[in-house]
């Protein structure tokens, strides 16, 4: 097994050298990953879109593939774990379907379209609040703030216990080693007694928001444990993903200066293409998560056996100058530009029309405010995050000027 390391900083500043070699390798390359352990990755954007729409050979359950079941999986966790990985993303056919079609509508392009205003109430109310006599960590104070809300507003998850939530599952974003998973335990365990505990109260007094929606889903008829899985999932992957890709296009707008205009334009067809472009380019969510090789065959020339995991390495596939031309530059308003930095096929990404809406909004308002905003001198190396996956900032310190 070559020992690609697509978690290291060097490769999250300047992924185009390993990504190359992967290629050269083949279409799927063995690598280990904390935690999930030995699996196969995708190096092209053919063999990722392949992989991802194929229902037949590979599915996300390891119970469609002669394994556990998904909940049980993950053998060495708590057991109150198996609530929470049997969740959307590991779910298979109609019981996926199921879930998706509870949701699906809250989260349609048009839907986004009438939170618009709150989103940019949201984004203003922050920046009310940054200091710009000093630097700041944007990320923290911005970045992360921005998506937590608004996720927490849309669900209907009131303040004190959004806070609570976010303090309890923090321990997921840090770097991801066995050690840390383990501390992250009693977190996700609180998590999941919030988030019950939250659905027994809106049960009783119903109140505005997704959650009590799909609690009071008479067609769906959600359990328990579905409410609380997808409640779950819907709080992290609503904020920390959107995180990164505003933190990363901030950086990018650090870097890139001349590309700011775009954002103090008031055009939002350019605006949408630039994000579209630090979508592809930084690539925040590196990797599906893994699909299980249903039954032995050869895809894309390699041999894969049952029950082996593959994952889809989106930002390999976002870079593959098969696909794109001058792949490791990021060029303004890129056209054609189908990247699948949101995911491709059944379990393409639920909120990516919400991301796309956060993001545009949270640079539209942040470079209205402060045309400069400058890396602070102390910050010449960035901190990235070293959450597996993500490619994103975990600090960020600038200086706002109007
Ligand atoms: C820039 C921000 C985001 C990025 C890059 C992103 C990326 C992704 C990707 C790559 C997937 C597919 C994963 C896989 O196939 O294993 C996914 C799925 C998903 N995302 Fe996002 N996401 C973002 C924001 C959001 C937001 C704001 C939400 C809020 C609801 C969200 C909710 C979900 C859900 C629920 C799924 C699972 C869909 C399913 O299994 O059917 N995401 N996302």
């Amino acid at each position: 097994m070559d020992h690609f390391k697509i978690n290291e900083p060097d490769f999250l500043r300047a992924p185009t050298p390993t990504l190359t070699r992967m290629r050269e390798t083949g279409p799927l390359v063995a690598i280990k990953i904390p935690f999930i352990g030995k699996c196969w990755v995708t190096t092209t954007d053919a063999a990722a879109r392949a992989l991802l729409k194929d229902e037949v050979h590979f599915v996300r359950n390891p119970a469609n593939a002669g394994g556990r079941d998904i909940s049980r999986y993950y053998w060495f966790l708590p057991r109150f774990m198996g609530v929470l990985n049997r969740n959307i993303l590991s779910l298979d056919g109609t019981e996926h379907a199921r879930l998706r079609k509870a949701v699906d509508q809250h989260f349609s392009r048009g839907a986004i379209d009438a939170l618009q205003p709150e989103i940019k109430q949201i984004a203003d109310d922050l920046l009310d609040r940054l200091d710009s006599t000093q630097p700041i960590d944007i990320t923290k104070e911005y970045a992360q703030i921005l998506p937590l809300d608004v996720i927490s507003k849309l669900l209907g998850i009131l303040p004190d216990q959004r806070t609570e939530l976010a303090r309890a599952i923090a321990p997921i974003s840090e770097p991801t080693t066995t050690w840390n998973m383990l501390r992250a335990m009693p977190g996700l365990y609180k998590s999941l007694k919030l988030l019950r505990a939250e659905i027994e109260t809106i049960r009783k007094t119903p109140r505005a928001g997704l959650l009590c929606e799909l609690i009071h889903d008479a067609e769906n008829n959600l359990t328990d444990d579905e409410l609380v899985s997808l409640s779950f999932v819907l709080f992290v992957a609503g904020h920390e993903t959107t995180l990164h890709l505003i933190s990363d296009a901030i950086f990018g707008l650090t870097e890139n200066t001349q590309h700011r205009a775009i954002f103090q334009s008031n055009d939002s067809a350019t605006t949408f293409r630039a994000v579209e472009k630090y979508m592809r380019f930084f690539s925040p969510v590196m990797m599906t998560k893994p699909l299980f090789v249903r039954k032995d065959h050869v895809f894309h020339g390699q041999a894969v056996k049952q029950g082996e995991k593959i994952l889809a390495l989106l930002i390999a596939a976002n870079h593959d100058p098969e696909r794109f031309e001058n792949a490791q530059i990021a060029e303004l308003g890129r056209r054609p530009n189908a990247h699948i930095g949101f995911g491709f096929g059944p379990h393409v990404c639920l909120g990516m029309h919400l991301a796309r809406a956060e993001a545009q909004i949270a640079l539209d308002r942040l470079f209205q405010r402060y045309a400069d905003v400058q890396r602070a001198p102390q910050d010449a190396a960035p901190e990235y995050t070293q959450r597996f996956g993500m490619r994103g900032m975990r600090r960020l310190m600038v200086q706002l000027k109007p």
